[in-house]
């Protein structure tokens, strides 16, 4: 036996006991003649101490920061207590030590914070992985997929597991595509999500499906994307958006009481997604704070502002208590929502002093009662700041609402550890691309219209098309999209109607999907479901935005992975069995 007890095990009630400990020494110091050597595993740190007359103390001499040992000895109250560890009461008093494995010097130091930094740390992950912040990231991704799979299993989902080597996926997103060596010139593509599979299950009857699955997506990355990354990806048949909302309320509902002890929002509060953009220009809106905008177009048009007088839109934000920005600061905000990120084209501001004095960059175009007007029906207060945006309505209420973001960050309005869930519904079914000239599948093509805007769906006019809804949602997490899904087409003949829409020919539709339609001809049951990214569920419930430290073996922001170096280069005789060329030049 290795051992007897973990290394966070012991506490005073131990005291006495004979006890074998193994695990990585974290750091060895001598004093006066003892050594004290912090042993670490996954669940703790142990202090063990070695005198200088113990059998032990030449073995304690050699060692080195990561050695691998067995420790033998007694457990003993420590003098000096350490209250920061669940173990700083107790110490192990050494008899005998077994060096099971050394260790050549670790790169950067394994502790609670590492002074590593984060190429060095991702070029050795293992190692990176020892240390409790990561440890503890992981343990949470398991006891979130725990909760998932019984809340799943309790109302009746099973777990069936879909292919990898597929065909292109409706996402949107590049493919990975992975060549065939049997199927000479031919590619399968790694599924973007297992989208159509759920589909074909509910065609066989599995009307309650799931699946925590990898999918693949070829995409620039962020700090909450991943090339592969993890859905929690659930379909239900016979049922309306009513029920799947009502469904997965109910397992967030389990899983933050499970995870994080948190009751959140009984109904979560839904909101459409035409409200979602004129109120905070964003369709992930974050409403752990206010601000929402304020139209003000009508208000501030012709005065004789030609910036004011020439735009479609004119939107608000009442920043509270900021009267008092400096000039400066205004000059940094102003540069900071011309930055190509932000792309507005400039900042008005209207200071609501306290005094009651106002005080704005458009004082030359308005009189004091004019702005003490605008500032009421904004409900701003003394001390609070207005800041306004113009242009074109969707694209300017797209960068205030960066800019409210920006804002709520500076004013510590976004706390991790406050959770403001909310649903997105009533979505656009298509999206106008100007640039093609033609509509896009605001979700994906399975996605059904809602059944009073059919009309305007099987419209010609360009105008009718654009005004239909779908029956769509997400679900959005402190700002984040954590989760989206819709109820789908199960008819054969609206499903060519949507190919249609999206100008894919009938020969193309029957090429990438034919499996799918023609399946929808053998009975296919009403159904809808979604999809969770859980490695950003993991993160938003440890209270951070990126995913990566909730993956053991992420991807760098160029998709590498710098432990293992890929991706890499393959031999010819690899590429020509594969009937590869690369035209890459050396
Ligand atoms: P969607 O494309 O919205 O829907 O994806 C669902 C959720 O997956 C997460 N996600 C990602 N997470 C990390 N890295 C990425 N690159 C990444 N891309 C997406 C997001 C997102 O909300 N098949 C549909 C679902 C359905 O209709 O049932 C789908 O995949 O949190």
């Amino acid at each position: 036996m290795y051992r007897t007890h973990t290394c966070g095990e012991l506490r005073l009630a131990d005291k006495g006991s004979k006890v074998t400990l193994a695990g990585w020494v974290q750091k060895s110091r001598r004093l006066g003649g003892m050594t004290f050597i912090d042993l670490r595993d996954r669940y703790g740190i142990t202090q063990l101490v070695v005198e200088a007359d113990s059998p032990a103390a030449a073995a304690a001499e050699e060692l080195g920061r990561e050695f691998v040992i067995q420790a033998e000895g007694e457990v003993i109250e420590r003098e000096s207590r350490n209250a920061k560890i669940p173990t700083g009461d107790i110490e192990i008093k050494v008899s005998a030590i077994n060096i099971l494995n050394r260790s050549v010097t670790p790169p950067f130091t394994i502790e609670e914070n590492s002074d590593g930094g984060e190429d060095l740390r991702a070029r050795y992950r293992y190692l990176d992985l020892r240390r409790p912040p990561l440890q503890r990231a992981l343990a949470l991704r398991h006891r979130l997929a725990h909760e998932i799979r019984s809340y799943l299993d309790a109302q009746g989902f099973m777990e069936i597991e879909t292919p990898y080597l597929i065909k292109s996926t409706p996402e949107g997103a590049r493919d990975f595509v992975v060549p065939s060596r049997m199927n000479p010139g031919t590619f399968y593509a790694l599924p973007q999500s297992p989208q159509t599979f759920k589909q074909l299950l509910m065609v066989a009857g599995y009307d309650r499906y799931f699946q925590i699955v990898r999918c693949f997506r070829d995409e620039d990355l962020r700090a909450d994307r991943q090339p592969e990354f993890t859905q929690i990806d659930c379909e239900m048949s016979f049922v309306e958006q009513e029920d799947v909302l009502s469904t997965f309320e109910g397992m967030m509902r389990s899983v933050f009481k499970g995870a994080l002890g948190v009751d959140i929002p009984n109904p979560i509060p839904r909101m459409s997604w035409a409200d979602a953009m004129d109120s905070y220009g964003s369709d992930k809106p974050d409403i752990r704070f206010g601000m929402k905008f304020n139209d003000v177009t009508a208000q501030v048009k012709g005065f004789g502002f030609p910036v004011f007088d020439a735009a479609e839109y004119v939107g608000a934000i009442v920043v509270p208590g900021c009267a008092g920005y400096t000039r400066k600061q205004l000059d940094e905000l102003t540069e900071w929502v011309k930055r190509p990120q932000v792309g507005a084209k400039g900042l008005v501001y209207v200071k609501c002093n306290e005094d009651g004095s106002i005080k704005s960059s458009i004082d030359k175009f308005y009189t004091p009662e004019q702005l003490k007007a605008l500032a009421e029906s904004c409900s701003a207060a003394s001390g609070d700041l207005i800041l306004m945006l113009c242009g074109p309505r969707r694209k300017t209420q797209t960068q205030l609402g960066v800019l409210r973001i920006e804002m709520g960050g500076r004013l510590g309005l976004r706390d991790p550890k406050v959770f403001a869930p909310l649903w997105i519904v009533d979505f656009p079914l298509l999206e106008w691309s100007e640039e093609d000239g033609r509509f896009y599948a605001m979700h994906h093509p399975f996605t059904s219209p809602k059944p009073e805007h059919l009309d305007w769906f099987y419209s010609d006019k360009k105008e009718d098309l654009e005004r239909v809804c779908a029956n769509a949602y997400d679900f959005v997490l402190n700002g984040n999209e954590l989760g989206g899904g819709s109820i789908r087409i199960h008819d054969a003949g609206m499903q060519s109607r949507m190919f249609e829409v999206l100008g894919i020919s009938a020969e193309e539709a029957d090429y990438k999907f034919g499996f799918i339609i023609n399946a929808f001809k053998f009975g296919a049951p009403p159904h809808g479901g979604l999809a969770f990214g859980f490695d950003r569920l993991c993160a938003l419930f440890g209270g951070q935005e990126t995913i990566r430290d909730y993956i053991a073996f992420p991807k760098n922001n160029q998709g590498r992975d710098v432990m293992i170096d890929s991706p890499s280069k393959i031999d010819d005789a690899q590429m020509e069995e594969l009937f590869l060329a690369s035209t890459v030049k050396e």
